[in-house]
């Protein structure tokens, strides 16, 4: 029996090749239909479509399996940090102690921005979304790195950027916090780790320093962890396609973090805060908000909820959740939002609106409640998921580079008006 798929369509038929997955997933390889047929496939939202093949991340959405570079979300969240976890997406496999000493090295010196970019953080309004700050400043990298405004994928200039991109982030994310509460910058710290080096430039006052407690930076690593990669989500394909017109690594990430922005994709986890605090301050019934999220004529959704891949579970919010508790005791927290969500999940579960569409929490349900209990502003929760991401973008980026990848141009069926002559305005 061939393996091969065919499509038949007026009268004639096109076989098409197959190509298998390193775990069975069968795509059908389209890239000469429109040649041989003229005709092209339609796939809005890009549901059906591999747009790549990918060595990096696997999903296995039916049953809640998540792997980096075929590493378990589960084993690297028990037994890993984001900096060995950022070196096994970006290299393909887990460091020695010397690669990722080299590694750690090289992030720790680029921590610093340069001193002219405070004139950049103190012209936006101290009200300025976060992300906005974040996508500007690291397109403005590029003003500052014009030598590094290439396409080189590997070799020290291409890890130079790395460096720079996966370090300074983190620096502008919590410089742009900073600034928006009127506080001056924080230099780094480089004797503290990735994690706890990012809450001390947040959180440490030139008069006070930081305290930082071990769960908690634990708590920030492990969130970096679990958003570290995600294979071709709604950012990670922005990246690859703002790179494939072959675009700075800069600029490319600088997009990604627009595309994460929205409710839908990175934006939720604010949302779900949002979603919590208006049932608490106002008092409305868990089944009201469901049977709203339910209704088809109001547009309530009920957010941290559902994933276009995940139709069993999200198996980072499973991890996420049960963090939550160990932290808000560190931190001796009682929190009534996390009561909330945990009574909001168990009503959805029980639900047949929610069972039937398979919709689970995602990783956006639970990660709110842990940075607000950190002190994270919610403004800021956005961000920190692109501070974890980076390592996903650069890493996709690259194999988009590596594969030589053409410019990234979907086409359209096209529904609009046939030829039609122009007339003058005087006689419209
Ligand atoms: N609340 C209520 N209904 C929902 C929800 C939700 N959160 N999510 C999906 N549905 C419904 C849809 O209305 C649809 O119903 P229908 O079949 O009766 O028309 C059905 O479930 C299937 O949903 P789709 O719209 O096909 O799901 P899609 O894959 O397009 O969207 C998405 C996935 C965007 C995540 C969606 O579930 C959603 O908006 N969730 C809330 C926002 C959110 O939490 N986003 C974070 C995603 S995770 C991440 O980006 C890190």
């Amino acid at each position: 029996m061939s393996e091969n798929a065919f499509i038949e369509y007026d009268g004639k038929r096109q076989e098409l090749e197959t190509m298998i997955g390193s775990e069975n997933e069968v795509g059908v390889d389209i890239t000469q239909l429109r040649a041989k047929t003229g005709m092209i496939t339609l796939d809005p939202g890009y549901g059906n479509t591999g747009s790549c093949t990918s060595d990096i991340t696997y999903i296995d959405g039916d049953k809640g399996i998540l792997r980096y570079r075929g590493y378990s979300i589960e084993e690297l969240a028990q037994k890993s940090t984001f900096m060995e976890s950022a070196f096994l997406i970006l290299n393909g496999h887990l460091p020695s102690q010397s690669e990722l000493d080299v590694f750690e090295r090289g992030i720790s010196a680029e921590a610093g921005l340069h001193h002219s970019m405070n004139s950049h953080f103190d012209g936006f309004p101290a009200d300025a979304p976060p992300m906005a700050i974040l996508s500007s400043m690291l397109n403005t990298l590029a003003c500052y790195n014009t030598e590094l405004l290439t396409t080189e994928h590997e070799g020290e200039a291409f890890d130079l950027v790395v460096s720079k991109i996966i370090s300074k982030v983190r620096t502008i994310a919590a410089w742009s916090y900073r600034t928006s509460v009127g506080q001056a910058y924080m230099p780094p710290n480089p004797k503290l780790s990735y994690s706890g080096n990012f809450l001390h430039m947040m959180f440490s006052k030139p008069f006070e320093e930081y305290k930082i407690i071990p769960e908690v930076e634990a708590a920030i690593d492990l969130f970096f962890i679990l958003h570290a990669d995600h294979e071709q989500n709604c950012s990670t394909s922005t990246v690859r396609m703002v790179g494939s017109s072959r675009a700075n690594l800069f600029s490319s990430v600088a997009a990604g973090v627009g595309a994460l922005w929205g409710p839908l994709h990175g934006g939720a986890n604010a949302a779900v805060i949002d979603m919590l605090e208006d049932i608490h301050s106002n008092g409305i019934a868990l089944s009201d908000y469901v049977d709203a999220a339910k209704d088809k004529n109001n547009d309530t959704k009920l957010m941290g909820f559902g994933h276009r891949v995940y139709k069993s579970f999200d198996p980072r919010a499973k991890i996420l959740k049960g963090h939550v508790d160990r932290v808000l005791e560190a931190l001796d927290i009682d929190d009534p939002l996390l009561d909330i969500a945990k009574e909001l999940e168990q009503v959805a579960l029980n639900d047949e609106y929610f069972v039937s569409r398979n919709l689970y929490p995602n990783v956006d349900f639970y990660s709110g409640i842990l940075l607000r209990a950190i002190g994270i502003p919610v403004n800021m929760f956005t961000v920190m998921f692109a501070i974890g991401r980076m390592p996903g973008w650069i890493s996709n980026w690259r194999e988009m580079l590596s594969q030589n990848q053409r410019i990234c141009r979907p086409r359209q069926v096209y529904t609009g008006e046939n030829l039609r002559s122009y007339t003058p305005v005087s006689e419209r």
